[in-house]
């Protein structure tokens, strides 16, 4: 059972989703007073389906999105050292890939045999799409053939936006962590990593116009809060910080004071980044005393001592 509360008068009614009406949108009346408000069927199927997966479990996976529309912002590289160094400290670590260009598994130096697209289509289920990648880190794998699924889910008549987190609710337990990629753009996909995730981690290159990218996915955020409400942006990440020049020091200091709390550490330029993913391997195995690996330690730290969000 779901909980809808009337925006008039916020009386509680319990509803079961599963007995709404296959439309987008349905409207409820409040037992109270008599208020007709419109509900989101699919989204009150997938709190549904996440309290199912969570139920039985103590602990659930910190599910965390690392997200921005503009490209080439250091996302991957991002998610691919988070994933590692939380693996490395001892947490179960689940990073899934959902950029057609399947960077992931080409840093970690892995050529799965499966991923995301056969979770989706349903060919497979989580458990046989996982790849083990590193000790307690795992990879469910993108790829080109996530174009298709992208169709498939665009075709859907209703609770598109939900097909990422039906397919992945067994797993809330199964991790400590789940660290999402995503592509550039925003597009279908995208959304249902949102409607997934319970935290974002927005990366920011110290370079051209990044405060224009970011306003713009702030919108298009806040678009999909009205519906995720518990979705938070936890971290913005300033990334190629250029110690040498002053441009960059400029925009970290803009973007301190648009995002005190959320701000970290930077990312110092590195050209060890540049060098490791065609080696398959971490900044921490290919470059372990550089400074790249240095600061993604600290952001390991940052992000292990702030609370989930409940
Ligand atoms: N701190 C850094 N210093 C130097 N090079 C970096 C740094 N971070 C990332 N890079 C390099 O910059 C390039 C882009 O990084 P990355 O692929 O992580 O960005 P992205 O946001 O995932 O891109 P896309 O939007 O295309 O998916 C890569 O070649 C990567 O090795
Ligand atoms: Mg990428």
């Amino acid at each position: 059972m779901s909980v809808l509360v009337c925006p008039r008068c916020s009386r509680k009614h319990s509803v079961n989703p599963e007995k709404l009406p296959v439309a987008k949108v349905v409207f409820a009346r409040c037992k109270a007073c008599a208020h007709k408000f419109p509900v989101q069927a699919a989204q009150l199927r997938c709190i549904q389906a996440e309290k199912a997966a969570t139920s039985n479990c103590q602990n659930s996976a910190r599910k965390i999105c690392v997200t921005l529309s503009k490209g080439g912002v250091g996302k991957t590289t991002t998610a691919v050292n988070l994933s590692a160094a939380l693996a490395l400290a001892g947490f179960k670590v689940l990073l899934v890939d959902t950029d057609t260009q399947g960077q992931s598994s080409y840093m970690l130096g892995i050529k799965p045999e499966a991923g995301l697209t056969e979770l989706l289509t349903g060919e497979l289920t989580a458990e046989e799409a996982i790849t083990s990648a590193r000790k307690n880190l795992w990879l469910l794998g993108g790829g080109r053939s996530l174009a298709g699924v992208k169709r498939i889910i665009d075709k859907k008549a209703f609770g598109a936006e939900c097909t990422l987190s039906e397919a992945m609710a067994s797993q809330d337990s199964q991790f400590d962590f789940i660290i999402i990629d995503t592509s550039p753009g925003w597009d279908q996909l995208t959304v249902n990593v949102l409607f997934y995730s319970s935290e974002i981690l927005v990366p920011v290159a110290l370079e051209v116009m990044p405060l224009h990218g970011l306003s713009e996915f702030m919108k298009s955020l806040h678009s999909i809060q009205k519906y995720r409400a518990d979705l938070t942006l936890n971290y913005v990440l300033p990334t190629f910080m250029d110690t040498r020049v002053k441009h960059p020091q400029h925009i970290y200091a803009q973007l301190r004071e648009l995002y005190g709390a959320q701000i970290c550490k930077p990312i110092r330029y590195d050209a060890a980044f540049c060098d490791a993913p065609s080696y398959g391997k971490t900044i921490f195995e290919f470059a372990p005393t550089s400074r790249g690996a240095e600061d993604y330690r600290e952001l390991v730290r940052r992000v292990s001592d702030t609370k989930a969000v409940a």
